[in-house]
């Protein structure tokens, strides 16, 4: 089959196209024909040398696909062959075939294409686990996201505001606070600019937010705690500003904050299977009605795998990069 592989570690041009045996799909497992693979930050980090896959799975990089099931034990989970789904997978998108599986399998949602569909799910399960399961964002709370036009931003922006939720972001340019402002964000706030801290405080009369959905941590940390509101919920899902930052942690006894992180790809599969269902009880009605959508900046074609990590690199982008076949 056909593949993208990182041939060494460096910039993007070291992606390489290359001929690959196909995969097979053990117990468990489905093989699908790759209709589009989404590229994320994490497969950046990859391509760098610093996020190696976890032990047994490809070296190829791809966290999430969609695409059709070939062979397999799809009726494990309700699907047959020839059944079109996207998948979140811990490696191996960039290819022709890649093996998922089942539980980690969702249906496209009605009315999303496939290029839409393989956009939703690295980042709607890393937003459901982080902000609703591991943030608690219940009824009526606030939500601040770092990041906002980001495919993780995008997709929390979305998500949290077709909850009912109020929701602050923020963000690098006036563009992408316009941006942002039509994914419905209650306030979008140009950190390079603007205080976030001040703002926060100002959109909440001093109260501060509930959850915090971070991927700065860093400086970020401390700033952070001034804008929680009291039992409150700092979530770090990545530290694009550094791993160290203080805490005062006077604040975070008497007003009991919590602060937590996770990262989604060594979980294991039942983990990300119970995502999975929550994400078709309560998320793909959302996106099968048109309340939210993926947002798509580009596609290349998957022999141009590099162009889109130069792209991402770039860091102009608002929503998902996608690969096609
Ligand atoms: N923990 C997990 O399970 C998990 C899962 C998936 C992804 N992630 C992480 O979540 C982050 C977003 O992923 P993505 O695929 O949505 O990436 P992305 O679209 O490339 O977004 C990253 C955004 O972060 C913002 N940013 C703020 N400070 C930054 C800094 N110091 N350096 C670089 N960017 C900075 C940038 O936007 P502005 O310039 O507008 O601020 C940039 O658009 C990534 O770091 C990824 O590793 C974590």
């Amino acid at each position: 089959m056909k593949a993208v592989e990182i041939s060494q570690p460096g910039a993007p041009e070291v992606l390489k196209p290359v001929e690959r045996p196909t995969p097979e799909a053990g117990p468990g497992e489905v093989l699908i024909k790759v209709a589009a693979a989404g590229v994320n930050r994490p497969d950046v980090f990859q391509r760098k040398g610093g996020y190696p896959p976890p032990p047994g799975v490809s070296d190829l990089p791809g966290l999430e696909i969609a695409g059709e099931i070939v062979s397999g034990d799809a009726e494990a989970a309700g699907f047959k062959v020839g059944d079109k789904v996207c998948a979140l997978v811990a490696g191996g998108g960039y290819a022709e075939y890649c093996v998922a599986p089942i539980e980690q399998c969702l249906p496209i949602p009605k009315g999303l294409s496939e290029i839409e569909a393989a956009g939703l799910p690295e980042t709607y399960f890393t937003v459901w686990s982080n902000v609703f399961d591991r943030g608690q964002l219940s009824a009526g709370e606030s939500l601040l996201v770092h990041g906002g036009a980001s495919g993780i931003g995008t997709t929390a922006i979305q998500l949290a505001k077709a909850m009912g939720n109020t929701v602050y972001a923020t963000v690098g340019s006036d563009e992408r606070v316009n941006a942002i402002r039509e994914l419905g964000v209650d306030l979008g706030i140009n950190y390079r600019s603007q205080d976030f801290v001040e703002e926060v405080k100002q959109a909440t009369n001093g109260r501060g937010v509930d959850v915090i959905l971070d991927m700065v941590a860093g400086d970020y940390v401390k700033r952070n705690i001034q804008c929680l509101a009291d039992d409150g919920r700092i979530v770090i899902i990545a530290v694009l500003g550094g791993i160290k930052g203080e805490i005062d942690s006077g604040q975070v006894l008497r007003r009991r904050l919590t602060i937590t992180g996770s990262t989604l790809r060594p979980r294991p599969v039942a983990f990300k299977g119970e995502i999975a269902k929550k994400l078709r009880q309560h998320v793909w009605p959302l996106l099968e009605a048109g309340k939210i959508r993926p947002i798509i900046h580009a596609t290349f074609p998957l022999h141009e795998a590099w162009k889109a990590h130069a792209m991402m690199e770039a860091g102009d982008q608002i929503g998902k990069i996608i690969l096609t076949a």
